[in-house]
């Protein structure tokens, strides 16, 4: 009897572990319905919520027929649908708000976007303190720090679990390589680090397979400002959705990997981190070991080369700007 309670309780802790829920705020959006159909479709996701304030319960029943092992249920757009749809998860990403029009930077949507954010915030710090919460919406140079500081007051703030997704930085970046070279991207891994818009976005190609890239000027540029093409060639009907929703789906898919074990797995990631905190800037994208408990390890940024060194201290001047900006907001606007 007792040996047979022990091996249930085993059995138990070890399915436990590999539970994961998942949550997408902002489900029923350019990116959140792509971004949920992926993470439908991954097998380490057992359980999918799916909350907006429009259109959840309808993105969910399409989702729920997809025939993988995953349940996946919408809420309705109340603080209770809201509290349930978070409560439970191992990560939470939120795609939600609006997207930029052309002619405007990310900045620009700082208005509408700043309190989204803190308010999808306020709920995750409330219902799942300990999750880890991937920020998609822009601009993510200042929503991070909101959500910092939205769990501060709250007593709640784990630097460990809170990340700005820049991926999609990484992402284009490997692919507008691969396409030079005639290369596979997969084999091209360019690390990006600093922020997510436009000067803030520094790659560096001098770590990369082809360090003579770094004083190709086009290509910097078109990695800094790949999101302009998107949003000028959807001529006001939004950013981009579906790269983003994949970018998305890997930064969650790497964070539940290391949550359920996996070893070395590293993403650049706008996170709380020390490598500026002397200029007065606390967070920062470089190349993040992941863990079971979220950041475990924040990579310095390394050997860079003369142009590198130009285009860092341009993005360190705005992102400051940028993360005190959010601060700002939240402090004035609890
Ligand atoms: P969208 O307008 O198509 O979708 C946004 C969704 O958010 C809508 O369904 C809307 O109903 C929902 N929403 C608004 N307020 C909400 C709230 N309080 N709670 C829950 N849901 C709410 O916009 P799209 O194209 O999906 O973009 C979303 C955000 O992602 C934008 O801020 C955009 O700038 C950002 N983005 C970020 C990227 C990155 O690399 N981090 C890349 C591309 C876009």
């Amino acid at each position: 009897m007792m040996l047979a309670s022990k091996i249930q309780r085993r059995a138990f802790s070890a399915s436990a572990r590999n539970l994961s829920k998942v949550a997408v705020l902002g489900a029923s959006g350019g990116i959140g319905q792509p971004l949920s159909l992926l993470m439908k479709l991954n097998p380490r996701v057992t359980e999918l919520a799916v909350y907006d304030i429009r259109g959840g319960p309808g993105v969910a029943a399409d989702l729920s027929h997809i025939n993988t092992k995953s349940s996946v249920k919408g809420y309705d757009p109340t603080p209770a649908g809201l509290a349930a749809a978070i409560k439970g998860s191992e990560v939470v990403l939120i795609p939600a708000g609006v997207p930029r029009k052309p002619g405007m930077d990310r900045d620009d949507l700082f208005n509408t976007n700043a309190s989204i954010v803190r308010d999808l915030a306020k709920a995750v710090a409330e219902s799942a303190p300990e999750a880890k919460l991937l920020i998609i919406s822009n601009p993510v140079n200042s929503t991070v720090p909101i959500c910092a500081e939205v769990f501060k007051a709250r007593g709640v703030y784990n630097p460990k679990t809170l990340f700005g997704v820049t991926t999609l930085d990484v992402v284009r970046a490997s692919r507008f390589v691969s396409e030079i070279k005639g290369t596979d991207p997969k084999d091209e891994n360019i690390t990006v680090i600093g922020g997510h818009s436009g000067a803030t976005i520094v790659p560096l190609f001098s770590q990369s397979n082809h360090p003579d890239l770094s004083s190709n000027a086009e290509l910097v540029h078109r990695v800094q400002f790949g999101g302009d093409e998107v949003v000028k060639a959807k001529d006001g009907a939004g950013s981009a959705t579906l790269s983003m929703a994949m970018a998305g789906a890997r930064m969650a898919e790497s964070v539940l990997r290391a949550s359920q074990g996996e070893k070395g797995v590293i993403e650049p990631a706008f996170v709380d981190s020390p490598l500026f905190k002397d200029q007065g800037i606390d967070f920062f994208s470089s190349r993040v070991e992941l863990g079971p408990n979220g950041i475990e390890k924040i990579h310095p940024v390394g050997n860079i080369d003369a142009v590198e060194q130009k285009l860092l201290e341009a993005c360190l001047g705005d992102l400051k700007k940028n993360i005190e900006k959010g601060v700002a907001f939240v402090a004035s606007n609890p």
